[in-house]
């Protein structure tokens, strides 16, 4: 299938789209092919950000329509603010801008000219590679359903179709390109994944998207419930037993650590419940559809392996996503029901909307004794309370080892995709304990987050490094911004793809 969006590289000699964006950094400074076009067109440039008293500020924007002799137009400037002074990420939230100015009005080809210095960090090939990535990400939208606004493939027929970056060396570009591709193509693969409604993806269809994967040399193997009857799931199983639809177990391996084949890998374990109507707790009409991203913790998992996947990454890792339906039935799990984890411990289900937890213990045990990992990771839409804690603008993060809490967080200084960290204590624990079992799935009103990681926490093992990232507030409709425009984000796959890369990576620079 032909790509819906395509971005190509091109010399600053090559001939500009008839919209076409420039770069001016503060006081109007412009590059030499921005000078060029400011000569042939008899000033046109300083003239309009005189009029329009604009100075090149970071992100900001401006439109100077048909300016005079130069064949373009609509000619954007974008600001880049003080020479050299922007980090990478600030290249990629520009690049977002940068479309959204394009899209600002239809057209299906435009161009970004970037002819920067660039600075020691960031070279000028980076810097087009890192402006298309924020275009790639912020060019997505869920419009396939839309049936006036897109073509039979689902592309929107409106939108932008190629986009072309004109920069001293291109192929340089292209190279520097593709592994931020592929980490955006991660990125907007979980959004499709966390956008798709529930009578889409059921729990089948949701486990069967992980074999996109193999096309990248990851290996994907699914359990099905007879599987996860043999190893005594009986957590994950019970909160799929009320659906029409199968319960699966979709585990994606990536070997590619270079040399050392047999270096323990990283666990990325994710909820994938697609759709979460409570069960026989039943939740509240008012908002339920959001429910049917209640699988973005899974959307996450196999977002990231994408990325690592198709970049490459050299590094061994294993993607394990729960696919589970949560509903009501004459066959539901019941308050008051009692059941075995593979682990061997006992839960009293008391609300069978505490269902991702259920779910998580079982994959977190799994991943542990199957693989042996060096680390796991959990993402999971896992309750209300981390939105009243963090709002949308955060993730919770519980994790009971401080290495991993600071290569996280470093990660999430460099991508923006904010954590903040969350208590794991003895005094959450206790709450868990029940009477008729060796714990309950919930541990009353107050501290819900945190009660629901010492749930987690009984399923992890002395000595796993290990954080569950409670992602409720900020996988779907969280705050939009420059490059999200999506109800689902594709949270955490920038994040943990940035967390592998500087941290567990053999750099082979
Ligand atoms: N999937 C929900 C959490 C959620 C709520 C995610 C809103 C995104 C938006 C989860 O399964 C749930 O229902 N949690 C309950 C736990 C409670 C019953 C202990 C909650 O948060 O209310
Ligand atoms: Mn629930
Ligand atoms: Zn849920």
């Amino acid at each position: 299938m032909p790509e819906r969006f395509e971005i190509t590289f091109a010399s600053l000699g090559a001939d500009p789209e008839a919209v076409a964006v420039i770069l001016a950094g503060e006081g109007l400074d412009l590059g030499s092919k921005a000078r060029e076009l400011e000569a042939k067109s008899a000033s046109s440039i300083s003239k309009a950000s005189a009029a329009a008293d604009y100075k090149g500020k970071y992100k900001s924007t401006i439109e100077i329509l048909a300016p005079a002799k130069i064949g373009i137009d609509r000619l954007i400037i974008a600001g880049l603010g003080k020479e050299g002074s922007l980090s990478a990420q600030q290249y990629v939230d520009l690049g977002g801008v940068i479309l959204g100015a394009i899209q600002a009005r239809k057209a299906s080809a435009a161009s970004v000219i970037v002819d920067v210095d660039g600075s020691d960090d960031v070279s000028p090939e980076q810097v087009a590679a890192l402006i298309a990535q924020g275009a790639l990400l912020r060019n997505y939208n869920f419009k396939k359903y839309l049936t006036k606004k897109s073509n039979d493939d689902g592309a929107d027929k409106d939108g932008l179709k190629k986009l072309t970056i004109h920069v001293a060396h291109p192929d340089k570009a292209k190279s520097a390109f593709q592994p931020l591709k592929a980490v955006a193509n991660g990125v907007n693969f979980a959004r499709d994944l966390v956008n798709e409604p529930a009578n889409i993806l059921g729990p089948v269809e949701l486990a069967e998207k992980t074999k996109a994967l193999e096309k990248f040399g990851v290996s994907v193997d699914i359990l099905e419930v007879k599987d996860m009857e043999k190893l005594g799931m009986g957590s994950l199983l019970c909160v799929g037993q009320g659906s029409a639809r199968a319960s699966r177990l979709a585990v994606m391996t990536w070997n590619g650590a270079k040399g050392s084949k047999k270096q323990k890998p990283i666990c990325f374990v994710g909820k994938g419940v697609v759709f979460d109507t409570g069960g026989i707790s039943i939740k509240p009409a008012a908002g339920m559809e959001d429910m049917k991203g209640d699988m973005g913790g899974a959307a996450a998992v196999i977002g990231t392996m994408y990325a690592l996947a198709e970049r490459k990454a050299n590094v061994n890792a294993v993607g394990l996503v729960g696919c589970v339906e949560n509903m009501p039935s004459g066959n539901a799990v019941r308050p008051g029901d009692i059941v075995t984890s593979m682990s061997g411990q006992t839960i009293e289900v008391i609300n069978t909307d505490a269902e991702g937890r259920l779910v998580l213990a079982d994959v977190l045990w799994y991943a542990q004794e199957k693989f042996k990992p060096k680390l796991v990771i959990d993402l999971a839409t896992l309750t209300g309370a981390i939105m009243i804690a963090l709002g949308k603008e955060y993730a919770g993060m519980f994790v009971n080892d401080d290495k991993l809490a600071d290569e996280l967080q470093s990660a999430s200084r460099t991508t923006g995709e904010k954590v903040w960290r969350m208590p794991l204590d003895k005094a959450f624990d206790k709450m868990m304990d029940s009477k008729n079992a060796d714990m309950k799935n919930t541990g009353g009103r107050w501290g819900g987050s945190a009660s629901a990681a010492a749930f987690l926490q009984r399923f992890v093992q002395k000595d796993t490094p290990w954080c569950h990232l409670d992602i409720a507030g900020t996988a779907m409709d969280g705050s939009r911004n420059d490059i999200n425009q999506s109800w689902g984000a594709g949270w955490g796959v920038r994040l943990l793809d940035r967390f592998v890369a500087d941290h567990h990576e053999k750099s082979e620079k």
